[in-house]
């Protein structure tokens, strides 16, 4: 039979079943419970076979978890911003949550500011960076008071002129590129030699340049680097922390005054697709920046950070039906609702982004029986559009459900829109406690409360969005 909770062990990347944490457990049993009372309270269903699922608690605690971590490595009173990385999750009551958890926003475009605003974020807890950020944009956050970190010497110039025109609140900095080297995935190595981002501080003359770029402008008061997401060795992440910080030491005693006041750190922080430990702690981290970039974390500078995936990935849940079980060339296939739409990354790069998958039964029960080898496909129209492939799991059938795990991050916030597949709905959910170990109690769901996240899109939108309105613009348009 399956794996703890009902859910098979994943070919190549580990098992399940081995020992874990406390957090584990209570995240499995609020996974189950919510996935019960999900099917139990009609959320997923015949007509809706596609929700998210987004754990509140879990939420909550890893913000705290994060917050302790720093705090626990630096002097009290030291001015720390955690910046949530937008672009992982963005959805505004995630924001929200997070922001009364005492988090940030990282923001990344025009539309990542408008959410953070929706949700509530003031400008001083805001961060914009991105490699191409227009004078409207610029001039919009500087008004606002948003720090900014410019990437380039381009858009330095470009802010040069609007700290020139107007006076601005705006903390801000420049992105440089410490140029450690690439983590396991390149797509997402910010550190390389020739990364698209910040200024590359390997490359002749750019770190004397960035040296007079400060002492020739007092109010450049921040330092950012990013050295990549997912895939980075926590060694490395520290390396490029380190060399900023150098840097940050270096212009200071030259400007001969603390000028630059806060160094921003970025996020990347990877996360263990395995198992529901979140792995490695934030606490890791920062214990390992105390031991490797002491003098960062000595109270003379602020702190930003800007984590994203480690904050949401373990906390988000895709649930589809299971709505034909067949067999093609001896292999079970069990043909879901969740596949390209949802799951971009791991559809298209199966072998970086394996996930693991839970079976559970029409009435949304852990899946018990022996294990067989089996695929999970999607629904879109390709061959390709598979979800995981020669998975032991307890034999699906139709109406069962399968969930896709640690889809919080950088999955069913991020739709694609393949074969105009909807975006699902998204439900993020509160478990009262124990709720789901009487497992045979008459209701085992009611403990369950969900809330609507965001709406699952209806066809009508996506005609909207698909050009409705213009229906003639081709024909008798031009
Ligand atoms: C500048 C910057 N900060 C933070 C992040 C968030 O990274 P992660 O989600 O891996 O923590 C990214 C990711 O692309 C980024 O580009």
């Amino acid at each position: 039979m399956g794996g703890t909770g009902g859910m098979g062990d994943m070919d190549g990347i580990g098992g399940i079943g081995e020992g874990h944490g406390n957090g584990r457990h209570d995240a499995g049993a609020r996974r189950d419970e919510a996935v019960r009372a999900a099917v139990e309270q009609g959320i997923v269903g015949p007509r809706t076979p596609i929700i998210g699922l987004l754990d509140v608690a879990g939420i909550r605690a890893t913000a705290a978890a994060l917050r302790t971590a720093f705090d626990q490595v630096t002097p009290p009173g030291t001015p720390v911003l955690h910046a949530f990385a937008v672009k992982a999750t963005p959805l505004v009551p995630v924001l929200r949550l997070l922001h009364t958890c005492g988090i940030g926003a990282e923001v990344a475009s025009p539309g990542e500011l408008a959410l953070a605003r929706a949700a509530g974020i003031p400008p001083d807890r805001t961060v914009l960076d991105s490699p191409a950020k227009t004078p409207a944009e610029l001039r919009e956050a500087l008004a606002l008071g948003i720090a900014v970190n410019a990437d380039n010497p381009q858009e330095l110039s470009r802010i040069d002129a609007l700290v020139a025109s107007a006076p601005t609140a705006s903390p801000l900095g420049l992105r440089v590129n410490p140029g450690v080297g690439r983590g396991s995935i390149e797509a997402l190595s910010t550190a390389t030699a020739t990364s698209k981002f910040g200024v590359a501080l390997l490359d002749e003359g750019a770190r004397a340049w960035v040296v007079r770029a400060y002492l020739d402008r007092p109010w450049l008061t921040r330092l950012h680097a990013h050295s990549g997401s997912q895939g980075l060795p926590l060694e490395l992440m520290a390396r490029g922390v380190a060399t900023t910080y150098e840097l940050a030491e270096e212009i200071n005693a030259k400007a001969g005054r603390r000028q630059i006041d806060t160094i921003d750190i970025g996020g990347g922080l990877p996360v263990d697709f395995t198992t529901d430990d979140p792995t490695p702690a934030y606490g890791t981290y920062a214990q390992l920046l105390k031991r490797e970039v002491p003098g960062l974390l000595d109270g003379r500078y602020g702190l930003v950070t800007e984590f994203g995936r480690s904050l949401l990935a373990k906390h988000g849940t895709v649930l589809a039906r299971v709505e034909y079980a067949k067999s093609s060339g001896g292999r079970p296939i069990a043909v879901t609702h969740a596949g390209v739409q949802v799951a971009t990354r791991t559809v298209y790069a199966p072998e970086l982004w394996p996930l693991r998958i839970a079976a559970y039964d029409a009435k949304g029960r852990p899946k018990t029986g022996p294990d067989v080898i089996q695929d999970i496909a999607g629904p879109a129209c390709f061959a390709g559009d598979l979800l995981a492939t020669n998975r032991s799991l307890p034999r699906l059938e139709q109406g069962d459900h399968v969930a896709a795990l640690d889809t919080g991050a950088y999955y069913f916030a991020h739709h694609y829109a393949y074969n105009s597949l909807a975006r699902p709905g998204i439900y993020g959910f509160t478990a009262g406690a124990g709720a789901g170990r009487d497992a045979d109690a008459a209701s085992p769901g009611r403990e369950v409360r969900f809330a609507v996240v965001r709406s699952p899109q209806t066809l009508d939108e996506i005609v909207a969005e698909s050009g409705g309105a213009h229906a003639a613009a081709l024909t008798d348009g031009i």
